[in-house]
């Protein structure tokens, strides 16, 4: 039995004797080593952390269990947050699991239908508002602000406790912290978690440096790497279409205090990444994984020599979540046939 988050980092999380120590099956993620994309990027090694592999499909869980255990630990009986799909889907299954009120506020026509099914599945109260996900954060806050309802959203000190976990684990499992760090932007709060991870692992000794942070937003969702907030953020892959992060500053930290970067990448090469993650490497990610591995590619080609280096990428969603874009993208994949032994070794060709 896997003993989940709250237990196995009891004593680098902020627990009590009163929390609740329960398990979903959150953490322990596995790290796979690339087999093609790496000669392409041209590094020594490169791994994948597959976030995806969480109980509900992506990252958000590890701050989920903790941000949700203090809550009820707390008293609290009611938990609320905006998202782009991948929080509400989190929170409601923990929300489920502990028997609390779970209100979630998406942007209408702004979450995939994986991520809303999971949300319908587990019951939660779903408000669709009719703006973008800033608009949402900003009416959750201001909900909890007013009523006893605690907000999940990575604004939740407790999130980021529960999600540098995973740098804890990439260190552990590589016996040092990588070169590099890979991830997606969007409204901050994971590249913040991480790098608060490895500046802890570097204190306990469990790694004797931090990588250099490469963070990546979308193109048309960039509102780090432009400076200026983007009042329609646009993008394929919908988790990452935030046009004011939340942790902002917090995000450029990671960048300034790591060395690293937060660049962008259009939609094209999010695309071109997502087909070659699953095509190549075997892993059926969300376009928004797929931008810091676009990422990755675009730096290894311009500027960033990586030989000797050892780079891991946070592939954060799984892409069962988002089934329209698989679709999109490879229509021509699929066809149809009679159901005749024949006709479909006629389709096949000559053996
Ligand atoms: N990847 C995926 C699959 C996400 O769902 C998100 C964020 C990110 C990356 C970016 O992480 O926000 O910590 O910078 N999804 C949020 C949500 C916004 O509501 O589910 P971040």
């Amino acid at each position: 039995m896997k003993s989940g988050l709250l237990t196995t980092y009891r004593d680098n999380l902020p627990i009590t004797e009163d929390t609740p120590l329960f398990t979903l099956g959150e953490g322990d993620t596995p790290l796979v080593r690339s087999r093609r994309i790496v000669s392409e990027v041209g590094c020594a090694e490169l791994y994948f952390k597959l976030e995806g592999c969480n109980p509900t499909g992506s990252f958000k869980d590890r701050g989920m269990v903790v941000a949700v255990a203090k809550a009820v630990e707390a008293g609290s009986t009611d938990i609320l947050c905006a998202s782009t799909g991948n929080t509400s889907a989190s929170a409601a299954a923990y929300g489920a699991y502990c028997g609390l009120i779970t209100t979630i506020l998406v942007p209408k026509g702004g979450v995939t239908r994986g991520k809303l099914a999971q949300a319908m599945a587990y019951g939660a109260r779903i408000m669709i508002v009719d703006g973008s996900f800033d608009e949402t954060l900003d009416f959750a806050r201001q909900i909890c602000e007013r009523r006893p309802a605690v907000l999940v959203n990575s604004l939740n000190p407790y999130r980021i406790q529960g999600q540098k976990t995973a740098a804890f684990e990439i260190v552990h499992e590589l016996g040092g912290a990588p070169h590099y760090l890979c991830i997606p932007v969007g409204n901050a709060g994971n590249i913040t978690a991480y790098w608060l991870g490895f500046r802890e692992a570097e204190e306990l000794r469990w790694a004797d440096a931090k990588p250099k942070i490469l963070g990546f937003q979308a193109e048309g969702a960039a509102p780090i790497v432009r400076g200026e907030l983007v009042e329609h953020p646009e993008s394929i892959a919908s988790a990452l279409r935030v046009g004011n992060p939340a942790r902002w500053k917090s995000a450029v930290v990671a960048r300034d205090e790591s060395g690293g970067v937060i660049e962008s990448v259009s939609d094209d090469e999010i695309l071109s990444a997502y087909r070659m993650m699953a095509q190549a490497e075997g892993i059926f990610c969300e376009p928004a994984s797929a931008a810091c591995v676009a990422g990755l590619l675009r730096l290894s080609r311009e500027s960033l020599d990586l030989r000797d280096r050892r780079v891991v990428c946070v592939i954060t969603g799984h892409g069962l979540k988002d089934p329209d874009t698989a679709a999109i993208l490879e229509p021509s994949s699929v066809h149809e046939h009679p159901a005749e032994l024949a006709a479909l070794e006629a389709a096949l060709g000559a053996p």
